[in-house]
């Protein structure tokens, strides 16, 4: 069955990680060619099946042939995972917002979610404040602005019909 890439697609719940560290990142990027959603869909179903296997969650945006991506898990398996990213012949110019140590899941029900967005609302997202002082680290647990309104942003999308 081929999933819609315009429409989200719910996964089961993971069980909750009781003993890795949790990392995220966030980052954006460029096809190197226009995807359809034939592509998008592939693209997808590949992401997913690793994902799954490998404990991590997300969310990936698409405008046009702009990407942004956030996705999260245990330090090991996100490492590996951006370096298929990373690897990716699909796409270049990635750009990478955030790679922090996470107290928790921002997407946890997500192998993977998807969404299109406005390029405005991609430039909003890029353009938010994702990094923090190394100071502020040391001593508070800190969500960056652009993830909590990533969030916001996902948590609309799921409640608009
Ligand atoms: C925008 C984008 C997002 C991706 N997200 C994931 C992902 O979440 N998990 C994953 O395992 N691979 C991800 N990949 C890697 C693809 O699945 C990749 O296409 C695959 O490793 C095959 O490499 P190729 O694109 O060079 O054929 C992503 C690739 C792109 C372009």
């Amino acid at each position: 069955m081929l999933l819609n890439a315009q429409s989200p697609v719910p996964c089961v719940r993971l069980p909750p990680l009781l003993m890795s560290k949790l990392h995220s990142i966030v980052y954006t990027s460029a096809s190197v060619s226009p995807m359809n959603s034939g592509d998008l869909d592939a693209l997808l179903v590949d992401a997913r099946n690793f994902n799954r296997q490998n404990e991590i969650t997300g969310v990936l945006l698409h405008s046009g042939s702009n990407f942004m991506q956030c996705f999260e898990g245990p330090e090991e398996a996100v490492q590996r995972v951006y370096q298929r990213i990373l690897g990716s012949r699909k796409h270049t110019d990635v750009v990478e917002f955030m790679n922090l140590p996470v107290q928790q899941r921002t997407f946890s029900d997500w192998a993977m979610g998807s969404a299109m967005t406005t390029p405005s609302e991609l430039l909003a997202l890029s353009t938010a404040t994702w990094n923090q002082l190394s100071s502020e680290l040391a001593f508070s647990p800190f969500t960056p602005p652009g993830l909590a309104i990533l969030q916001v942003f996902w948590s609309m999308r799921q409640s608009s019909p």
